[in-house]
């Protein structure tokens, strides 16, 4: 039973790094967006500290993964993490005050490196979950014990 619940818990912790790369991409779309059309400086912030958020918790559950599961590649993953929360940084730092300057062509270059990273390194941390995630229960071993017969 405990193989069971690990592969589930795999199973639940990679549709929610999916989700989360999804959610990452729709708010650079709004910031993109709202850059290119000249929104409010309230909402160009308020969409910088929310991919600057969304983008931390993300690390968080992706390096709980990988020191869960002993990823041999950890520290150049977290190295990367921590590249990419520094440039948003940079980002929001420039626009607290005053009009937001950043262009539509500098939060696209923040969106590939983000894209990058998933194409690369997430994509490699993935496959190496799969490999370490248990055989499906029953692979290859006896059934359950028949219930009663009526
Ligand atoms: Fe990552
Ligand atoms: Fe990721």
């Amino acid at each position: 039973m405990a193989l069971q619940r690990e592969d589930r818990n795999l199973d639940a912790a990679a549709g929610l790094i999916a989700v989360d790369h999804e959610v990452q991409g729709r708010l650079f779309d709004a910031l993109v967006e709202a850059v290119l059309k000249k929104r409010r400086v309230g909402l160009c912030r308020g969409l910088l500290r929310d991919i600057e958020e969304h983008a931390r918790s993300h690390f968080q559950t992706e390096a709980a993964l990988m020191r869960d599961h002993g990823y041999p590649r950890t520290a150049e993953h977290v190295r990367q993490h921590e590249a990419l929360l520094a440039r948003l940084s940079e980002a929001r730092a420039g626009s607290l005050d005053g009009p937001v300057t950043l262009t539509a062509d500098e939060v696209q270059a923040i969106r590939d490196a983000f894209e990058a990273h998933v194409r690369d390194l997430d994509r490699d941390l993935g496959a190496f979950l799969r490999d370490v995630s248990p055989a499906p229960a029953g692979a290859g071993a006896p059934g359950p014990a028949p219930g009663p017969e009526r």
